[in-house]
C-alpha cells in the first residue's frame, strides 16, 4: 500500500521500520504492553494532562473541560494502539499519526510541546513497566524499547505536518547539483 500524507512527502520508510520494530521484538514484550490495565493507562493520561495544565506555556492551549470529556479519551487511545502497535493496521496507524499532527499543527502548537508530552509519556510508563515483577529483565527491556520506539515513530510522522513541502532547484531535481 502506497501512502502519501502530505504533497509529495511518502511515509513508506517509516511504514516498513515500524513493521520491522514488531517483528523484531519478542511476543512476550508484546503480550505484556498489550496486558496494561485501563488503570495503569488512565495513570498514564491523567499524569500527561496534570503536567500540561500545570505547565505555564502548555496550560494555554488547553482547557479542563475539554481535557476532562475529550482529549483524556483521545490519548487514551492514543497510547493503547501505539503501544498495541503490533495488533494494529500500520498503515492507518502512521496515517492517524498525521492526522494528530495536522490537528495539531492548526491550533498552533509549538512542536517541542508535543515532544515534552511524549517524553512525559515514556518517562511515566518505564517505571510502570520496570515494577512488572512477573517478568523476566529481558522481556521488561524489550517493552522499554519497542514502546519507546514506538512512540517516536508516531511523533516523526505527527511532525511531517510541521514540515513545509521540500522545493527543490531544477538544477538539483536533475542531478545537477551545483
Ligand atoms: C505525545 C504528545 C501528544 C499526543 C500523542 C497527542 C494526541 C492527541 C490526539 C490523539 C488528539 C485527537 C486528534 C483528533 O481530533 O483526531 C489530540 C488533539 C489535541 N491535542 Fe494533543 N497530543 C499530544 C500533545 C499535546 C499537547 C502537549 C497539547 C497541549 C499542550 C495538546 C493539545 C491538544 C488539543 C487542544 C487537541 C484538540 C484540538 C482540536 O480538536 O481542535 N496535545 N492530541
Amino acid at each position: 500500500m502506497t501512502i502519501s500524507v502530505k504533497n509529495d512527502y511518502h511515509i513508506e520508510p517509516l511504514l516498513s521500520e515500524w513493521r520491522t520494530l514488531v517483528e523484531i521484538t519478542q511476543p512476550e514484550a508484546h503480550a505484556l504492553l498489550l496486558s496494561l490495565s485501563d488503570d495503569e493507562v488512565r495513570y498514564l493520561v491523567d499524569r500527561f494532562y496534570d503536567y500540561m495544565l500545570n505547565d505555564e506555556q502548555a496550560h494555554r492551549y488547553l482547557n479542563t473541560r475539554q481535557v476532562t470529556e475529550q482529549l483524556s479519551i483521545s490519548m487514551f487511545h492514543w497510547l493503547r494502539s501505539v503501544l498495541g502497535s503490533s495488533q494494529q493496521d500500520l498503515a492507518a496507524l502512521l496515517a492517524q499519526q498525521h492526522h494528530v499532527g495536522v490537528v495539531h499543527a492548526r491550533i498552533g502548537l509549538p512542536i517541542d510541546l508535543v515532544a515534552r508530552g511524549a517524553r512525559k509519556l515514556k518517562n511515566d510508563l518505564y517505571p510502570l513497566l520496570t515494577h512488572k515483577g512477573e517478568q523476566s529483565p529481558f522481556v521488561i527491556n524489550s517493552a522499554l524499547c519497542f514502546s519507546g520506539l514506538a512512540m517516536d515513530t508516531a511523533l516523526e510522522a505527527m511532525t511531517i505536518a510541521y514540515s513545509p513541502p521540500i522545493k527543490m532547484p531544477c538544477a538539483i531535481r536533475n542531478g545537477i547539483v551545483y
